[in-house]
């Protein structure tokens, strides 16, 4: 299962998933985007559903699992980024950016485990940041946000090991993507591509180390 998978990073680990011979459970919001693609990308199915409502996420595991017969992977990537001065943000704009980033992960890892368990283990990748690491300026929804959620992916790791359920992070510098408003075709930012790469190297690790933390930097930033 692939959270936020109808734009960007999301859907490019959804489409190389697929292309690698795994069945893609498409996670998101937006219904129709999602139907689209699931006629474009095939092996996959629709998961139409809100990251920040439980029930949602619980029923898409539900459907993967009677779809495709169990859940092995979980790519926690769905996120938003509001970027505002702290005195500035309303609550609401934080309750979004910290349900959605932080508490997502949560639900659907609460969700997912179960269904691992059953299959005798499986693999969570969040897609942290590395803004989960280094704060900026109008960052305090969204920094709080990926620092927890770097704190929640290595507490996991420690809880989920012992059943054979692997936990890593991945933490992007600038992606090219529309995020949070963002205008793409920047060369030299990390295409979504690089991420999905990532990804599948993670899963095919040896099951006998944790690769947990993979910080991917760009090559050639503008200088500052
Ligand atoms: N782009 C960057 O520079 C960058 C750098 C580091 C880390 N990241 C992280 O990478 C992840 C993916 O970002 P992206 O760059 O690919 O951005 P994006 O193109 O805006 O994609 C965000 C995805 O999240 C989904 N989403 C948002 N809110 C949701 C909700 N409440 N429930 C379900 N799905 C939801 C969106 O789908 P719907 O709108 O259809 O729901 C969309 O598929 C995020 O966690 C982001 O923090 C991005």
């Amino acid at each position: 299962m692939v959270t936020g998978a109808s734009s960007g990073i999301g859907l490019e680990i959804a489409r190389q998933l697929v292309a690698g011979g795994v069945g893609v459970g498409l996670f998101a919001r937006s219904q129709a985007k999602l139907a689209r693609l699931v006629g474009e990308l095939g092996s996959s199915l629709a998961l139409p559903g809100d990251i920040t409502r439980y029930e949602d996420v619980e029923r898409a595991v539900h459907q993967l699992e009677a779809h495709f017969g169990g859940l092995d992977y979980l790519i926690n990537n769905a996120g938003v980024g509001i970027f505002k001065p702290v005195h500035e943000l309303s609550p609401d704009e934080w309750q979004q950016v910290l349900q959605t980033n932080l508490t997502g992960p949560f639900f659907a890892t609460r969700a997912a485990v179960p269904a691992m368990q059953k299959r005798g283990g499986g693999h969570i990748i969040n897609i942290g940041s590395l803004a989960g690491k280094n704060a900026f300026a109008n960052g305090a929804a969204y920094n709080a946000s990926k620092f927890g959620l770097l704190g929640f992916s290595e507490a996991s790791l420690l809880d989920l090991r012992y059943y054979g359920i692997r936990v890593s992070s991945i933490l992007p510098g600038s992606v090219d993507t529309p995020f949070a408003g963002n205008s793409t075709g920047a060369a030299w930012k990390i295409q979504p591509q690089d991420i999905a790469q990532a990804v599948l190297y993670l899963l095919q690790s040896d099951p006998r180390i944790i690769p947990s933390q993979l910080d991917l930097r760009p090559s050639q930033p503008p200088r500052k």
